[in-house]
Formats: C-alpha cells, structure tokens, sequence
C-alpha cells in the first residue's frame, strides 16, 4: 500500500511538469506559428495587391486629427494610455523603467531576457508576465517613487499631443488601461487632471507586491466602461485601430482612432515642452533613454566598457595636470566646451568668488580643469567618496548662516572659491533660487554659466546612492560639459555698491538662466526633495527633528 501511495506520488510530479511542458509548446509554436503565418499573408497580399488596405479597409471611426475642439467644455472623454494617450507602440519601456529603478539592475537585466518569450505571446500573457518579472517581491513604496519622480517624465516626453489637445479641451476623463493602475494613475491625475483611471489591479501581500494580479485578472476595457457608466454613454472614446479598441470605443456617443501611420508620419503628435500641462522640472531616476529592448539592451553591452572607461576618466582627473586631463579627457570622449576667461584678480589680496549654476556635483572640478588653476568648492552634503575622490579642496558647510559665512570668509581670504548658490542640482533647464549668502561676503564675483549633456545614464540622484553620482556621469559615452565663465559682476551691482544682498543674487541668477537659456524659479533644494523621495533632504531633516 505504502508503495504504491508513494509511488503514484512520485508520478504526479512529473505529470505537471509534461502539462506544463505542453502548455508552454502550445503557447510558444502554436501562437508564434499563427503570428508567422499571418505576417507572411499579408505580406504576400501586399505583394500582390499593395493598395488593398487603403481603398478596401474604410476606417470604421474618423482620426483623432479630425476631431473638432469647440464646444467640448463640459463632456466626458474616456481613452486608454496604452496605444492612445502615449505615442510609444509598445509598454514594455515603462516596465523597464519600474524594474530597473524601483528593482535593480539585476531585475531588468530578467526582463530583457524575458523579450523573445514576450514577443510570441500574446497582449494578456504578455502583460502578465512582464508583471510577473517586474513586480514579484518589489515594495509598494519603490513603485510609489517611481511613480512619482520617475515616469512622468517618460509619459511626458511621449504624449501625444493631438490626443492631448482632446483631453484638454474636455470637462472630465476616465481612463481605462489593461496595465497596472499603480503605473499610470500618479501621473494621470497629477499631470492630465484625469479624473479616475481605472486599471488593472495588482496583488499585494503587506508592504510587497507578488508579482500576481489580483482576482479580477486583466482589465477588460468594454466591461470595465459598461459598469463604471451604466446607462449613460459617455460623450468621446478614444482608441486606436485595434479590434478590442473598437469595441470599447463604440460604447461612446462620438469615438476616434490614433492611427499608427499618423503618429510615424507627422511630427504634429510631438508634444514641445512649451506646452507641457503642468512645467517638469524635478525628476528622478539613472536612466536618461527611454528603454526599448533594443536601447536596454545596448545599454548592457556598454556596461563593462562604461565601468572601465568612468574609472580612467576619474583617474585622469585626479592625477594628472590640467592641460593633459583635458586632453586626455576630451579623447575618451568627454565634450568639454569652454567659452570666456578667468578674470584678473585686482589685488586686493582676497579670492574671487565664482557663483555656478549646480548641475552635477562634478561643477567645482570641470569649473577648476577648464581655468587650470585650483579653486575650492563649498559643499553641502558631499558623500564622503565623493570627497575622497575629489581632485579640489572641498569644504562643507552647515546651512547655518552664521557659521557658513565666517568659514566662507576665510576660504575667500585664502584663494578662490566656487559656490552653487542653488544648494541643490537640477535636470531640466530652470534655475533654482539663489541663496544670498555668498553677495554678502565678496565683492569680487564671477557668474559661471554651466550646462551638461547625459545620454545614457543621469550624474545625479536624489533617492538612490549619491556615492556612485560621479561614477555614473562618467559611465556615459559622451558626456558633455559646457562652463561658459561670465564678466566679473560690475561693483554697482555688488553689495559694496549699495544693493542688497537678494537683489545680487537675483540679478546673478537672472543673468546665468539668460546666458543658458533657460527659466528662473523660485523653487529650492527642500520644494525638490519633498517632490522626489517625500523628505526634506537628508541634511535639513536631520536638523528640523531635534528640537
Ligand atoms: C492598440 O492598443 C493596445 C493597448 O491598449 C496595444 O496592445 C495594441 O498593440 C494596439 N494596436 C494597434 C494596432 O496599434
């Protein structure tokens, strides 16, 4: 009895495993077969008859660019974001981006791999394993950052601005997606005011997903409208020329398709960031290329080489003199571009204050390289292998105004000293304000206007490990520093000729953003902080909690 029991038990393992053998086989050949066959048909139709699908296939609803925007002030639009709102044909970067920033390098590197099976599955498996890989075991609160400080620039850059025009011209929307709420609802209702997005929904267990979807499986648009509505039909659906989208989109009173063509076509569908809803100005995140498969996968190849080119060029710049660290430099593939001169100094036997704008915390050293001679940078929280590797002297300060004055003074006294008055770096091309510290203490002071360029992977960070910053700026395969050194700022306009201190720092910051072309805020390191990873900054929070 005993025997057999076990026996049979035995047995049962290997028949699940030849089910599940046969089930994949099935999934695999039988869909990558019928997808192959079907390609080669209408390839070989197309051949054959090349204008069949423009003159037999009518559309069945109008373009998007054919619908009209007056009067639309108060109806209702519903749409998806996948395959409407987004230009990008496939979705598979946003999972990237999750998996990369909210996992690890490790978790992306599963779901690039996963491509070639995703590729022969169809749109449901296809959602649900790339859940699977991107969400098994990821913390609800690493997807809620990357929600927040990541995404919205990817969803920003790829909008489509013709379907946006509809959006915007409308009273309400409800979006309905097949991808995971959690995705795509931050952005919605923060950037496009949408007022309900209704998604799929995601297993969770504690503060963790499982990489499931929860009971009610993938979202069904159609459905899920009939029962947000009822009876009512809203006024505009808006699709895209898929059959499922067509359903979903007759349910309307008025419905309108983005066509692929359209999109590849016109470069109308771009969205110019003058017309952004809402200005982007802090994000967050390694990665500065939208990661298809192909990108990411690039990306990986360049990896090793990265890695060793990042500690030459580090090593270049400490230990080498100037002129031949830019050489070298310049021949490794970094883009240094310097325009204008270090001024004289008047001899009064004080330093010149140079004020930079702060885009990464590499400023101080490529400012220092480009006028071959050693300066001092201030710093706020500089980790402390950035300062081991610094080739300048750096000195912290406190933001304590008192204290940061009188230790300033006396480094101005020594030699030169650079300052980022904006206290904090930033991406997008606005400057942060200038804190007015630094007029107060020197009357000789140089505005520098500095710029960078990353195609690969972003210098800075604001919820990740600020140690690998100069690391990964340097990992890029071309990363450019442009220092544009302004004249030295006239006495009138100084404190020692009679303005005040914030006006200084106005007027400074003015110039700098006119020389960059770029825009002047009022924004400081504590409005990024809480914006980025929901804190106010190591240093500050620190402080504010004691009392
Ligand atoms: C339509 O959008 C869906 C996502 O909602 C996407 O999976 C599909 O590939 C798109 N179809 C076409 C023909 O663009």
């Amino acid at each position: 009895m005993f025997n057999i029991d076990s026996a049979r038990k035995t047995m049962v393992f290997p028949m699940v495993l030849l089910k599940l053998a046969d089930w994949l086989l099935y999934q695999l050949l039988a869909n990558s077969c019928y997808r192959a066959l079907r390609k080669m048909r209408n390839y070989g139709f197309f051949l054959r008859n090349p204008s069949f699908r423009l003159s037999q296939q009518p559309p069945l609803f109008p373009s998007v660019t054919k619908c009209g925007l007056e009067g639309r002030a108060s109806q209702t639009l519903v749409c998806d974001i996948d395959g409407a709102l987004l230009r990008s044909q496939s979705f598979f970067p946003y999972f990237m981006l999750v998996a990369f920033e909210g996992g690890s390098i490790f978790r992306a590197f599963l779901l690039l791999l996963s491509c070639p099976l995703l590729w022969v599955l169809d749109y449901e498996l296809k959602i649900r394993v790339m859940v699977l890989i991107t969400f098994c075991g990821l913390r609800l609160k690493d997807m809620k950052t990357v929600g927040r400080a990541v995404l919205p620039k990817f969803y920003l850059e790829n909008l489509n601005l013709q379907a946006y025009e509809v959006l915007a011209s409308t009273e309400s929307t409800v979006v309905f997606t097949s991808i995971p709420r959690v995705m795509v609802e931050g952005f919605l209702k923060e950037y496009l005011s949408v007022g309900d997005v209704i998604g799929t929904e995601l297993h969770t267990v504690g503060h963790y997903f499982t990489g499931f979807l929860s009971g009610s499986g993938l979202l069904v648009k159609h459905r899920a409208l009939k029962e947000f509505f009822g009876e009512k039909k809203p006024d505009i659906g808006l699709g895209n020329s898929s059959l499922n989208d067509h359903l979903f989109i007759s349910l309307c009173k008025e419905a309108y398709v983005v066509n692929k063509e359209d999109i590849k076509s016109s470069a109308n569908s771009i969205m110019p960031r003058n017309r952004y809803p809402k200005p982007l100005v802090f994000h967050d995140g390694r990665l500065a290329f939208l990661p298809t498969p192909f990108a990411t996968l690039s990306m990986f190849i360049w990896l090793p080489l990265g890695i060793v080119l990042a500690i030459f060029r580090v090593f270049v710049g400490i230990y080498l003199p100037y002129k031949m660290a830019i050489s070298l430099g310049t021949s490794s593939g970094v883009n240094i571009r310097v325009k204008g001169f270090s001024p004289q100094g008047s001899g009064s036997g004080k330093g010149v204050l140079y004020v930079c704008t702060h885009r990464t915390l590499l400023d101080p050293v490529f400012l220092s390289t480009s006028l071959g001679k050693p300066l001092t940078a201030v710093t706020y929280s500089l980790s402390k292998m950035s300062e081991f590797i610094a080739p300048i002297r750096t000195v912290r300060l406190t933001r304590d105004r008192k204290q940061d004055g009188e230790t300033m003074q006396r480094l101005l006294s020594e030699g030169d000293l650079v300052v980022c008055p904006e206290g904090t770096t930033c991406r997008e091309p606005y400057l942060l304000r200038f804190s007015s510290l630094f007029a107060e203490l020197a009357d000789e002071i140089v505005p520098v206007a500095i710029d960078t360029h990353v195609s690969m992977f972003y210098g800075t960070t604001a919820s990740g490990l600020k140690c690998l910053d100069p690391i990964f700026f340097l990992m890029n395969p071309r990363p450019s520093y442009h220092v544009q050194i302004l004249g030295k700022v006239p006495r009138e306009l100084t404190c020692a000729g009679g303005k005040s201190s914030f006006e200084v720092a106005n007027n400074i910051q003015r110039q700098l953003a006119d020389a960059l072309g770029f825009e002047c805020t009022t924004l400081t390191r504590r409005d990024k902080y809480m914006m980025l990873a929901g804190n106010e900054g190591v240093v500050v929070q620190d402080k504010r909690k004691k009392p």
